[in-house]
């Protein structure tokens, strides 16, 4: 199976990690390591080939020069700065073509207009991408997110999330409030997998999520 070579790897580890030194908490390098790590695992169950998933995995989420204060980027920022740091370090040609192609479709931006993975190593790390917003550590980056963008309130769990409204997402800002944000986009990854081995995690993370939110509002009414 066809992986990163040690010093690529290293090479590319150290360049993201400094590239995502001034992001929001959701989105530091821990986040590139959980998605590298998924990636690893799904793309091993499915056959997709290592090198370009991991490379593309390491560099999904590169943000544009001054950041700060920026609500959302897009991935095609990212394409086109990945594109020229492994052109830099001497990635062959022809494989800098299929890394880009993997990220530009992996992040739910990029889905709500309309950008689809078409290749199996772009359905791996987009799949990987989506389980990082799910489960505990779903939980904890939107909770994280929505305080590093100045919203105020935690919000209340109107819905039953084993039967949830489909709320519309904010695209300028953050969601009113984090407890939104699981009606608008969390409860509704699992439905957006794009493999079978990501169908299975995303399965145990949704579960994780709806029994987080009945919690929290069993508390919120005193009954827990
Ligand atoms: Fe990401």
């Amino acid at each position: 199976m066809e992986r990163l070579k040690p010093e690529e790897e290293k090479a590319i580890r150290r360049f993201v990690r400094l590239r995502m030194k001034p992001l929001d908490p959701a989105h530091g390098f821990d986040h590139v390591e959980c998605v590298v790590r998924l990636t690893l695992k799904i793309g091993r169950a499915e056959g997709a080939n290592l090198r370009i998933a991991v490379a593309a995995a390491y560099l999904h989420d590169l943000p544009p020069e001054n950041v700060r204060g920026k609500f959302d980027y897009s991935t095609e920022d990212s394409a086109r700065e990945a594109e020229a740091f492994l052109a830099k370090i001497g990635f062959p040609r022809g494989e800098v073509g299929r890394v880009v192609e993997a990220i530009l479709p992996a992040s739910y931006s990029m889905h709500l207009r309309g950008v689809h993975p078409k290749t199996l190593e772009a359905k791996v790390v987009r799949d990987a991408d989506f389980l990082d917003a799910m489960g505990a550590r779903g939980i904890a980056r939107v909770f994280a997110t929505s305080a590093y963008y100045g919203v105020r309130r935690l919000g209340r769990v109107r819905w039953n999330p084993e039967r949830p409204v489909k709320l519309p997402p904010s695209l300028k800002g953050p969601d009113p409030t984090p407890i939104h944000h699981f009606y608008s986009k969390l409860l509704w990854l699992k439905d957006l997998m794009q493999t079978e081995t990501g169908r299975k995690i995303a399965e145990q993370r949704h579960q994780y999520m709806v029994e987080f939110l009945k919690r929290f509002n069993a508390e919120m009414r005193g009954a827990t």
